[in-house]
């Protein structure tokens, strides 16, 4: 098996400025080294380069609609293309609609995946319900066929249509849900832990029932889609939309780890790392460290080493 790695610098499915440099931050944090530790080839792709539009007004109460469209129609292909290529695809965001793209280029080549979102916001409001028109918290809003009907056909996103069932996606480490997300949610009767759940559950039996909810009638690709607000705001300050009471590490870390051990993870997204919010140096530096942390341990990295190549010699 091989990682490929592929940037994503893209921030206009929000309003701040810097989360574009979030690939860079956490490249700049060793992600690269961390992950050549690990056994296996990694090809870093570099960054995608996305079209600046000239002329994108809202439509409706959306931001910036084609832009985010062309966007991930672009991500589309490319998370494709390195899926077909037998990689296990990492892409860094970038922010959280990202993962429109992401998921939909993992699905066209892996049409059974389920999805992992951990996360302290749902992203699950339509043009309709968002309060903030920002496309960042309607991304699974535009995956998903139960919502078809509730999808006004906005400029951008012609090039794709639903393709996940609400049944095959599972949320982790909610704490911040509009109330138009939570009506969704129950109506659709999707699979979720909020933070509160966390605490009443544990971690561990958190993720035994998530993988019982998606993976015991079949073994299938797993796509996790982790954003970075998930942590705890003391360990990933420099986010755009920060919410108190997250993640702890070692919850973080047990999530990952659970995941790497299912043998199952085809692709993830690590999305909404913001180098333009930390209030220092050190807590930019945190967030991406954190960030790296994350994405290593999705792919193996344990915290009781691993047994020596048989090549070496103590
Ligand atoms: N629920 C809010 C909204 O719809 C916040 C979403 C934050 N999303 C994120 N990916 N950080 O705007
Ligand atoms: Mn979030
Ligand atoms: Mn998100
Ligand atoms: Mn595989």
């Amino acid at each position: 098996h091989s990682v490929a790695v592929l940037g994503a610098p893209f921030s206009k499915g929000q309003k701040r400025r810097g989360v574009e440099h979030g690939p860079k931050a956490m490249r700049d944090a060793g992600l690269i080294e961390r992950l050549s530790n690990l056994d296996y080839p990694v090809h870093d792709f570099g960054d995608l380069s996305f079209q600046h539009l000239e002329k994108d007004e809202p439509y409706m109460n959306v931001h910036f609609p084609r832009t985010v469209g062309c966007a991930n129609k672009l991500l589309s292909g490319a998370v494709s293309n390195a899926v077909g290529g037998g990689h296990t695809t990492v892409v860094l965001g970038g922010d959280h609609s990202l993962a429109i793209g992401s998921v939909d280029g993992h699905a066209r080549h892996c049409p059974d995946l389920c999805l992992i979102w951990v996360d302290a916001h749902a992203d699950i409001n339509t043009p309709l319900t968002s309060p903030s028109g920002n496309l960042h918290g309607q991304s699974v809003a535009f995956m998903l066929k139960e919502l078809q009907n509730k999808m006004p056909e906005l400029p951008g996103f012609n090039w794709m249509k639903p393709f996940l069932s609400a049944k095959d996606l599972v949320y982790i480490g909610l704490r911040d849900v509009d109330p138009g997300e939570h009506y969704i949610l129950k109506e659709l009767g999707v699979q979720y832990f909020t933070m509160r759940d966390i605490d009443r559950l544990g971690i561990q039996r958190v993720m035994e029932v998530t993988f019982d909810h998606l993976l015991s009638r079949k073994q299938r690709p797993i796509h996790l889609s982790f954003d970075i607000d998930a942590m705890d705001p003391s360990l990933a300050p420099a986010t755009g939309t920060p919410v108190n009471g997250g993640l702890t590490y070692r919850e973080g870390i047990w999530i990952t780890e659970e995941i790497h051990n299912t043998g199952l993870l085809s692709v993830m997204d690590l999305v909404e790392v913001n180098p333009a919010l930390g209030a220092s140096r050190e807590a930019v530096e945190n967030t991406a460290s954190m960030a790296v942390d994350v994405i290593a341990s999705s792919l193996g990295q344990t915290r009781e080493g691993s047994p020596i190549a048989q090549t070496q010699t103590l």
